[in-house]
């Protein structure tokens, strides 16, 4: 086994189905969303943007789409396409204003 630091920097969006008798599931509505959040995140960031990863359920399945921001430790839910912009601007100013105080 080889155990390192990780430097890779990535959101997770859930594209999980889930029985409808279960209750909501991300599913096809998380798939759409990864391709506007990816053109969002290109066009908001400065530095290179994190990696937009499709995954399994987040645990939110009721409030989805569920989109987490692994470095911020955040979730945003209820994401739409129409979110995309301003999601991808909250993840880029969060990683803006830690680098700030990272220099300060
Ligand atoms: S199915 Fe997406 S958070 Fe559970």
């Amino acid at each position: 086994m080889i155990e390192r630091e990780l430097e890779a920097d990535f959101v997770l969006v859930c594209i999980a189905s889930r029985d409808p008798a279960c209750g909501h599931g991300c599913g096809e509505r998380g798939r759409d969303l990864i391709l506007a959040l990816e053109t969002c995140l290109d066009a908001t960031s400065a530095t290179p943007p994190p990696l937009v990863i499709p995954t399994g359920c987040l645990g939110e399945c009721a409030e989805g789409p569920t989109v987490v921001d692994v470095l911020a430790r955040r979730a945003f839910t209820c994401v739409t396409i129409d979110d995309a912009a301003e999601v991808a601007k909250s993840i880029a100013n969060w990683r803006s204003n830690r680098e700030w105080i990272s220099k300060t």
